[in-house]
């Protein structure tokens, strides 16, 4: 732009120089015309101005030539002495005319004496003095990557300030594979270089290219310039994420916890920048329980485990990874992956009872099947291979059914008494390494079966009880237990049918069938009743039932429940009079009566003795403690009243004392006349054992009528009948007054017009009264006192008085009638 302003200028003043020169010309004349190449150095001669004028060299000084120039610069000087207009600074044609091809400097040469003006043109000459160059040195052209073949891209064209053939004449370029380069010549001539792609570019391939642009003129020799053209072809997202494998396989312990590092896929992306950044991600429509239990760094491609695996639920994992580069559009690459869970042996064994029966009677037959039972392991191979046991001690053991069902049987005798349960204990053992196992435990309960009878806490009972008891006192209680249980050993007792004394049991006890007590239904009289025995049963209510049976005896007890009763003298009331006579003439110790009482009660109950409570004459009568008889103690006297009456006190040893009392009225008598009967003998028969009373001397009484001997046999029999307590039979033995003078008295008391009430026989000594309980029980034993007749209405009567009194030797026999009776 400089050059053309000044060649603009310099264009203005050519015109005014003209515009001077040709006034001047007009008026001076011709002109000169010299022609120079530019750039010559100063004091180059232009030519010879004074002989090109026609002026002399002397002349010149003289008329002071003189070069005047309008406006600018001077380049030239004429060489007043030699006549030469010489170069004095440097030409540039560039400068003086820019790219105007004819570039003329004019001149005007004055000269005085006269004044002439010479005009004078010199032409300055281009020569090549420029190489054509570049305004930059570096040209960088970017190309994104896909641009199509034929794609132009206009480059800096050079400057060359020569002009003509020494300006830019064409462009070359650097050979290479993908550019080539067109020249457009725009309408001014000046021409373009322009780079056309002839083959397409990748990136990846190579980014960057570098080219040399050459721009060369048409001088000679010629000059050139050169401009670096650097291309870089610009990235296209052109290139997909390459994963390394397309399958990724690993193996994780199902054991491995969130955080461990599975492994690591690798992709890679030829593109560079964004376009080559990879993420990695899992792909679309990956399952939610993938992504639950992994996660995967996206910067790094790790495979992480982030929740609970279970080798169990699932043992393989596959899923798709997919890598994406940043670019827009993104592109994306994908793989497989493959995670296998080992297993480990983290599942225990399980039992399952599939069906249990119980409870199970006791009384089951080995091999009943108890329970079927499974186990189960969720764990794979060994870890899953499962044993069950039983506990050995249990009677029950397992018999293997189908695979990994059991049927627990029973093994042995169960007894539900010993063992009311059972817990049978099972362990299941996985073949893992360690082992892992698991127990359980189930109970299997027994029903009861009927095997236990009631047993009686005692085989046999005894009870006391004491007579006269109020009806419906508890005698006794008797209690069985049965190990069975439920109605099993639900008791009721009864008391078996048995008889006592011709009546049923039932008639004296009743039970309480539920708690065993036994009640007295009335009172019992010891006098009539001494021992009876229950069978008490006891049953449960099993079906069928058992029992068991007890024996309860019964002892009554006696109690002085009865007062003497005075047989002898009888009397109808209390204290009435019974007349005895006696001879005035008897001498000391006569036997005057006696006087005779029973006591129905046994023991010392009825251990009676006799006392004289009160006497007309105290002086004359004496009664025997034991025997009740009464004796005068002197010989009675004339004054002696004629009427003596004793009142006789008789007591029993029981507890309380129970007393009763006689009284004898006796009227002494001048002559006593014989008796009624006196069977008094002197029996001389000595062969006979004195321990032995033969009762037979009953029958000799009998005789004294045979009405008397009717009744006293209707006695007798009676007396067979009753004989078992009936203190009415005993047959009572007693010395007269010595206890050693086995002298025997046999009294026989009738009523007058009855039957033989009492017989009475007197003998042993006083001891044996209290045996004569047991004598009346078992009248055939042997040592026994007493006999009982058996009488016979064959019988001769005498016969039998002849017997009794040869089995008295020396007894002396009083029969006695009295009007006796009570009992
Ligand atoms: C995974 O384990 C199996 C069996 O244990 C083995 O065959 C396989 O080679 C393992 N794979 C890897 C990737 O370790
Ligand atoms: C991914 O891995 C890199 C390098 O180990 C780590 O710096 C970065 O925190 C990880 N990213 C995640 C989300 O865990
Ligand atoms: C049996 O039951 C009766 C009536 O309930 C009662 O009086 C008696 O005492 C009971 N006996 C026992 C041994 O419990
Ligand atoms: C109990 O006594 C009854 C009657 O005497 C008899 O039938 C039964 O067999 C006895 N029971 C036992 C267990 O002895």
């Amino acid at each position: 732009m400089k050059q053309g302003k000044i060649s603009c200028q310099q264009d203005l003043r050519v015109l005014l120089w003209w515009h001077h020169f040709y006034l001047l010309w007009s008026t001076i004349g011709a002109q000169t015309h010299y022609s120079i190449p530019e750039e010559l150095k100063q004091g180059s001669v232009v030519g010879n101005i004074a002989k090109d004028l026609g002026l002399l060299v002397p002349e010149l000084h003289r008329r002071k030539l003189r070069i005047t120039s309008e406006a600018g610069k001077q380049y030239f000087n004429v060489d007043l002495g030699k006549g030469e207009l010489l170069v004095t600074d440097r030409i540039d044609r560039e400068e003086l005319c820019g790219q105007r091809l004819s570039c003329l400097l004019p001149l005007e040469l004055v000269i005085d004496n006269p004044l002439q003006v010479h005009r004078v043109e010199i032409e300055i000459q281009d020569t090549n003095d420029h190489s054509p160059s570049f305004h930059t040195k570096e040209k960088v052209v970017k190309i994104a990557e896909l641009v199509n073949p034929g794609a132009r891209f206009p480059l800096e064209s050079a400057n060359d300030p020569d002009v003509g053939s020494n300006s830019v004449r064409t462009y070359i370029i650097n050979k290479n594979e993908h550019f080539k380069l067109t020249i457009k010549t725009l309408k001014d001539g000046r021409k373009i270089p322009e780079l056309v792609l002839e083959k397409p570019l990748d990136r990846e391939m190579q980014a960057v290219h570098k080219l040399v642009l050459t721009a060369v003129d048409g001088g000679d020799p010629v000059r050139s310039g050169t401009s670096e053209i650097t291309v870089i072809v610009l990235d296209n997202n052109d290139n997909a994420p390459q994963f390394e494998k397309q399958v990724y396989e690993a193996n994780v312990s199902e054991r491995a916890t969130s955080g461990t590092e599975i492994l690591q896929v690798k992709a890679t992306d030829a593109d560079e920048g964004l376009n080559g950044e990879i993420e990695y991600v899992f792909a679309e429509q990956t399952p939610d329980l993938i992504l639950a239990l992994f996660d995967i760094n996206q910067s790094t491609g790790t495979i992480i485990v982030k929740g609970v695996l279970d080798h169990e639920s699932n043992s393989l994992h596959r899923f798709d990874i997919t890598a994406k580069d940043k670019g827009n559009p993104e592109m994306d690459g994908h793989c497989s992956v493959e995670i296998k869970i080992s297993d480990i042996n983290d599942n225990n064994p399980e039992i399952v009872v599939t069906s249990l029966t119980t409870p199970v009677p006791e009384d089951s037959a080995i091999g009943t099947v108890i329970a079927i039972i499974s186990t189960r392991d969720p764990d794979s191979g060994d870890n899953g291979k499962v044993t069950l046991t039983v506990s050995p001690k249990s009677p029950f053991k397992l018999n293997p059914s189908i695979s990994k069902h059991y049927s627990l049987v029973t093994n042995g005798p169960l007894d539900r008494e010993t063992n009311g349960q059972y817990s049978v204990k099972l362990t299941a053992t996985d073949s893992g390494k360690p082992p892992l196992k698991s127990e359980k435990t189930i109970v299997v309960e027994l029903l009861d079966v009927n095997d236990n009878p009631p047993l009686f806490s005692q085989r046999s009972y005894a009870v006391y009880v004491k007579e006269n008891n109020a009806p419906g006192i508890i005698l006794c209680s008797v209690s069985a237990s049965d190990l069975d249980s439920g109605e099993n050993a639900k008791i009721s007792y009864s008391i078996l049918d048995s008889k006592v004394q011709d009546v049923s049991v039932s008639s004296y006890v009743y039970i309480n069938s539920d708690n065993g007590s036994i009640y007295s239904m009335h009172s019992f009289d010891y006098e009539k009743l001494k021992v009876f025995q229950i069978q008490v049963q006891a049953k449960d209510q099993g079906s069928p039932p058992l029992s068991s049976n007890a024996t309860v005896h019964v002892f009554i007890l006696d109690q002085n429940d009865n007062a003497p009763a005075v047989i002898y003298p009888s009397s109808a009331a209390l204290g009435s009079l019974s007349h005895q006579r006696m001879p005035r003439s008897a001498k000391a110790g006569h036997l005057v009566t006696k006087v005779t009482a029973v006591d129905a009660d046994s023991g010392h109950n009825a251990w009676i003795s006799y006392r004289l409570a009160e006497a007309t004459d105290v002086s004359l009568f004496t009664v025997n403690q034991y025997t009740g008889e009464v004796r005068t103690k002197r010989s009675v006297s004339e004054q002696d009243d004629s009427s003596q009456r004793l009142l006789i006190e008789i007591k029993d040893d029981g507890e309380p004392v129970q007393s009763a009392t006689a009284t004898v009225s006796i009227l002494l008598e001048d002559a006593l006349h014989e008796p009624i009967l006196d069977l008094r003998h002197k029996v001389s028969e000595p062969s006979r054992k004195t321990g032995r009373i033969t009762l037979y001397l009953i029958l000799s009484l009998a005789s004294v009528s045979v009405l008397s001997l009717v009744t006293f046999l209707i006695l007798a029999v009676k007396c067979i009948r009753t004989s078992r307590g009936s203190g009415s039979c005993c047959m009572r033995r007693s010395d007269c007054d010595d206890y050693k003078n086995p002298n025997r008295n046999l009294q026989i008391q009738l009523n007058t017009d009855g039957p033989i009430k009492y017989v009475e026989v007197l003998g042993g000594d006083m001891m044996s009264q209290s045996q004569s309980f047991r004598s009346c029980m078992s009248p055939m034993s042997e040592y026994s006192d007493f006999t009982l007749i058996k009488p016979s209405s064959t019988t001769d009567f005498k016969e039998v008085i002849s017997v009794l009194d040869a089995s008295l030797p020396d007894s002396t026999w009083t029969f006695e009638r009295t009007l006796h009776s009570r009992k």
